[in-house]
């Protein structure tokens, strides 16, 4: 195992995707993604069967809503943009956690690069446990105790297709009024199991604080998401074909750099099952060690 940034990522050598993982192995690599957030496998060889076979082992797979799946594996997403689709956003160009807006937002997603360019299409990834910690006191306390809207919009009703062109190339069914439905996640999100408090809001899908405007809740959030994507909580993937990342939902945020047109690119990607995010004080409330 090599970390590739002194935040997160870790590229994991010795490992066959394609094969049945003996269990002890499976988790070391469960433990390596809790501590580096995103790992990378490089040069590995998947069908789509192995690919949810080998997904598994970071829990059950999820279906997400308004991005269609592979008609044979309808927990698989093409994530593809073609040659020929100039000027238009990427699927995941802007800083984001996957579906942030569910109850449940997926806590792993697996992508697979099956066609990659030659250069260019990278994703970033944002450690966000790194980002809290480096915040004030005065802020840690400030934020513990807001709740942030999510919404999927960018699927919904209230922003036109026009607006938010990505590739042509996935099945994203868009003008879904139940897209537009605000969800409170809080602020801060605790990890359950170690109490570890991390950055939980994103630039695609919170809207606003809960009970404030968007006006007003601007000027923060848009302090949150410049001081979150610093350059020294990143890390940065160049893909190959065969390359499989794996990264942790619910504590990163990722982005894919839309810097490739002329190229086509396809890669395939898997959810896992996540929790209710907590906060601070749900997370005191079930920890009563932790008054
Ligand atoms: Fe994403």
């Amino acid at each position: 195992m090599r970390p590739v940034g002194g935040a997160l990522g870790a590229e994991i050598g010795g490992i066959d995707a394609s094969r049945a993982m003996a269990p002890g192995i499976a988790d070391q690599i469960r433990a390596a993604l809790d501590r580096h957030l995103v790992i990378f496998l490089r040069d590995q060889s998947v069908s789509l069967g192995q690919l949810k076979a080998f997904s598994t082992c970071f829990g059950e797979l999820t279906r997400v809503p308004y991005v269609g799946g592979l008609a044979d594996h309808p927990q698989i997403i093409a994530v593809l943009k073609e040659a020929d689709e100039h000027n238009i956003s990427t699927f995941g160009g802007t800083w984001h956690t996957d579906f942030s807006f569910l109850e449940h937002p997926p806590a792993a997603s697996i992508l697979f690069a099956e066609q990659v360019p030659a250069v260019g299409g990278d994703t970033l990834w944002a450690n966000m446990y790194a980002a809290y910690e480096a915040l004030s006191p005065g802020m840690q306390q400030t934020l513990a105790g807001l709740n942030a809207m999510h919404s999927g919009h960018v699927y919904g009703a209230a922003r036109p297709p026009a607006n938010s062109a990505t590739s042509q190339s996935i099945r994203i069914s868009r003008n879904n009024p139940e897209a537009d439905v605000e969800r409170a996640h809080p602020v801060v999100r605790v990890n359950p199991r170690t109490g570890r408090r991390a950055l939980y809001v994103n630039p695609v899908y919170t809207t606003r604080f809960e009970d404030m405007t968007q006006h007003e809740s601007r000027g923060l959030l848009g302090f949150l998401y410049a001081h979150c994507t610093r350059a020294e909580f990143t890390c940065r993937l160049q893909w190959a074909p065969g390359t499989i990342a794996v990264w942790d939902n619910r504590y990163s945020l990722h982005m894919a750099v839309n810097d490739y047109d002329g190229y086509r690119r396809l890669m395939y990607r898997t959810s896992t099952v996540g929790e209710t995010p907590i906060g601070p004080a749900e997370a005191s409330a079930s920890s009563p060690g932790h008054g």
